[in-house]
C-alpha cells in the first residue's frame, strides 16, 4: 500500500535519482524519476546502498481516529464465542470443522447454500458459535500484532493414535501467549490404536492437566469422520463461553477484523470481516488500512444477503476501494468523506515512514577507516 516516488526516495537517501534508476535497471525494472515504487522494492534498492528503510505499522493512525470508547456495562450484550481450530498436521482440523459445519449449520432454508467465506456460524441448542477457518496461529499472530483480541477459544485437535506432536506444542504455546482458552479435542477415537490416556499424559507433560485427572483442561474425545462427540465438544465451547461471559455493545458503529480478502473478478475487492463491536450495516462507510468505501452488499456464511451483522458475526462485504490486508482492523466512519480521508492518511503515513525512518547503516569498513 505504501509507495514512494524515485525522486522522494533519492532525496531521502541523499543520492542522485539516476543512481536509483540505474540500480532498478540492473534489476530489469525501468522507472522514471516521478514513478512510484512500492515499499518492498524501495527497501531492496535502499539496502543495496546500505540504507535501511522501515515501514511502521499503520494501525495506530486509525486507532487514533476511531478512538475506542469504553462501553457502559448496561450497553453490553452477550455475544457468541469466536473459536479457532488448531493442532498438528493431519490430526483432523479440517475434518472436524467440516463435520461440525455439516451437522450444526441449522439454516437450510431455500437459497441458503453454505458458502465459503473464511468463517462460519454454527448453532447448538439455539446458541451460536463462530468458527474462523484461519489457522489458529495465524489468527493469533495477526491479533497480537494489532493488539486486538480476535479469538476467544482454541480447540486443540490431537489425534488419539498419534499423540502430542511438535505442532501440537507450538499450538499450545501460541494459544497461551494469546491468552485464549484451550479446549482439547482428542480426535480419531474410531481408529485402532487410539490411546486417549497416552494423549492425556503427553498433554500433562506440557502443563495441560485434563479434568478427569484433577486439572482444569477440558478434554473431549471425538471422531470427525464418524461425527461422534461433536455435540459434546460444542457444549463445552458454550460452557467456556458462559463462564467467560463474552459481551459486546451491539448498538454502536461497528469495528472488527478483516479475516480474509481477495480481488474477485466480477465483484471487485471482497473481504470477510468479523464484527467485534457494534452492528455493521449495508451502506456504512468503512475504512481498513488503505482500503475504504461504502458497504454495497453483505453476504453471510450461508450465502444469504444480509442487511446487518452484529458482534461475533462473520460476513463478506463488497464495496471497498481496494483489497484490505487480512488481520487489519476495520472501522465504520461517520461519513464517506471521513472514511476516505482516514484511508488517505494511512497511505500518506506509509510514505512518511519510509522517509522518516531512513537511517544510514555503518559498515565495517567505515569503522576500520576511522
Ligand atoms: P492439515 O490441514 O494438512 O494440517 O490436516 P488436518 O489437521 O486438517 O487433517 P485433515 O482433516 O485433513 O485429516 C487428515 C486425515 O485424517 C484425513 O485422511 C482424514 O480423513 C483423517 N481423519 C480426520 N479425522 C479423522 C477421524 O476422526 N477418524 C479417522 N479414522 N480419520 C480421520
Ligand atoms: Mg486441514
Amino acid at each position: 500500500p505504501a509507495n514512494i516516488s524515485i525522486r522522494d526516495l533519492a532525496d531521502k537517501m541523499n543520492m542522485a535519482a539516476i543512481e536509483l534508476i540505474k540500480n532498478l535497471m540492473k534489476k530489469g525494472k525501468m522507472a522514471t524519476i516521478n514513478q512510484e515504487i512500492d515499499f518492498e522494492l524501495a527497501a531492496q534498492v535502499a539496502e543495496e546502498f546500505d540504507i535501511i528503510v522501515e515501514l511502521e505499522e499503520e494501525k495506530d493512525l486509525l486507532e487514533e481516529i476511531f478512538k475506542e470508547v469504553e462501553d457502559k456495562e448496561e450497553d453490553l450484550e452477550a455475544r457468541p464465542p469466536v473459536v479457532v481450530v488448531m493442532g498438528h498436521v493431519d490430526h483432523g482440523k479440517t475434518s472436524l470443522l467440516d463435520a461440525i459445519r455439516s451437522t450444526h449449520v441449522t439454516t437450510r432454508e431455500a437459497g441458503g447454500i453454505t458458502q465459503h467465506i473464511g468463517a462460519s456460524t454454527v448453532t447448538l441448542n439455539g446458541k451460536k458459535i463462530t468458527f474462523l477457518d484461519t489457522p489458529g496461529h495465524e489468527a493469533f499472530t495477526a491479533m497480537r500484532m494489532r493488539g486486538a483480541q480476535v479469538t476467544d477459544i482454541a480447540i486443540l485437535v490431537v489425534a488419539a493414535d498419534d499423540g502430542v506432536m511438535p505442532q501440537t506444542i507450538e499450538a499450545i504455546n501460541h494459544a497461551r501467549a494469546a491468552g485464549v482458552e484451550i479446549i482439547v479435542a482428542i480426535n480419531k477415537m474410531d481408529k485402532q490404536g487410539a490411546n486417549p490416556d497416552r494423549v492425556k499424559q503427553e498433554l500433562a507433560d506440557q502443563g495441560l492437566l485434563v479434568e478427569d485427572w484433577g486439572g482444569d483442561t477440558i478434554c473431549v474425545p471425538v471422531s470427525a469422520v464418524k461425527g461422534e462427540g461433536l455435540d459434546n465438544l460444542l457444549e463445552m465451547v458454550l460452557l467456556v463461553a458462559e463462564m467467560n461471559n463474552y459481551k459486546a455493545n451491539p448498538n454502536c458503529k461497528a469495528r472488527g477484523t478483516i479475516v480474509e480478502a481477495q480481488l474477485d473478478k466480477g465483484r471487485g475487492p471482497v473481504a470477510t470481516v468479523l464484527v467485534q463491536r457494534g452492528t455493521l450495516k449495508v451502506g456504512d462507510p468503512i475504512v481498513a488500512g488503505c482500503a475504504y468505501g461504502r458497504i454495497r452488499a453483505m453476504v453471510d456464511d450461508k450465502g444469504r444477503q444480509v442487511k446487518k451483522a452484529g458482534p461475533s458475526t462473520p460476513v463478506e462485504i463488497l464495496g471497498l476501494s481496494e483489497v484490505p490486508v487480512a488481520g487489519d482492523m476495520f472501522y465504520v466512519a461517520n461519513s464517506d468523506k471521513q472514511a476516505r480521508q482516514a484511508a488517505d492518511k494511512v497511505k500518506a503515513q506509509g510514505r512518511l515512514q519510509i522517509l522518516g525512518q531512513s537511517q544510514q547503516k555503518v559498515s565495517l569498513d567505515d569503522l576500520y577507516n576511522q
